[in-house]
């Protein structure tokens, strides 16, 4: 295994706490590349679906995962060469990606590419749901963002539509699926500032975490 890169920024959170929106602009400000991790499990889970694949076939979906080719980037998300932008948020990939996030081989798998792709870059603001614990424990900053149910549906339905009540129950569950599943589950990291975003514009979240950032330096001389 590759040592540990550093320039690293870990992302942690439930769905829907504003880790894109910060990490995204958390990237621009520090002048790194920015990877949305769950966005490779969507990649995924739609590459499944696609082809009819039974997703309860853990050994046939892990092999999937170590084939298939995947571009996450600025671009957008390409599967297999193919432009899956739009079509791996959709709500029924949505609904499975839990399932196949909880398959250890594919964990494996992106893991991997997910160290790989920092090392290649020296480092990177990555977000998802076990960066700091598991991925990059050694990273130089991890910040675990959340806010409340409520808000976070909110927010999904200001970014997409739906109907509120639905979007907090479906978070909710993915939620629970991604807490309790037994490799890589959701957890604060050790060592992760927690910051929560409820009643937060992104301005003020992101003014908090540069002067978190600014204190840390000052601290460490
Ligand atoms: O966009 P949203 O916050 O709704 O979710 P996402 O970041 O696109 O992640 C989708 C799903 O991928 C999560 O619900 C997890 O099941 C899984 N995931 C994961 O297991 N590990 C990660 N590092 C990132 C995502």
């Amino acid at each position: 295994m590759p040592g540990p890169v550093s320039n690293v920024v870990a992302i942690d959170g439930p769905a829907g706490a504003g880790k894109s929106t910060i990490g995204k602009a958390l990237a621009a400000k520090l002048g790194l590349e920015y990877l949305d991790t769950g966005a490779m499990y969507r990649a995924v889970t739609f590459c499944a679906m696609q082809r009819g694949l039974n997703l309860a076939d853990t050994a046939l979906i892990g092999e999937l995962a170590r084939s298939v080719t995947l571009e996450v980037g600025a671009r957008g998300v390409f599967v297999d060469g193919l432009d899956a932008t739009a079509a791996i948020r959709t709500p029924e990939v949505t609904a499975a990606v839990s399932q196949v996030a909880a398959n250890s081989e594919v964990r494996a798998e992106m893991r991997e590419r997910q160290r790989a792709w920092a090392a290649t870059r020296g480092g990177g603001v990555i977000e998802g749901r076990d960066i700091g614990s598991v991925v990059f424990p050694d990273a130089e900053l991890k910040l675990y963002l959340t806010a409340s149910p409520r808000t976070r549906a909110e927010r999904r339905v200001a970014e997409a539509g739906g109907d509120v009540d639905e979007i907090e129950r479906s978070i909710a569950a993915r939620d629970h699926h991604d807490s309790s599943r037994s490799d890589s589950p959701l957890v604060m990291p050790d060592g992760s500032i927690v910051v929560d975003t409820t009643g937060m514009g992104i301005a003020a979240v992101l003014a908090y975490i540069e002067g978190l950032m600014t204190s840390e330096r000052a601290e460490q001389g």
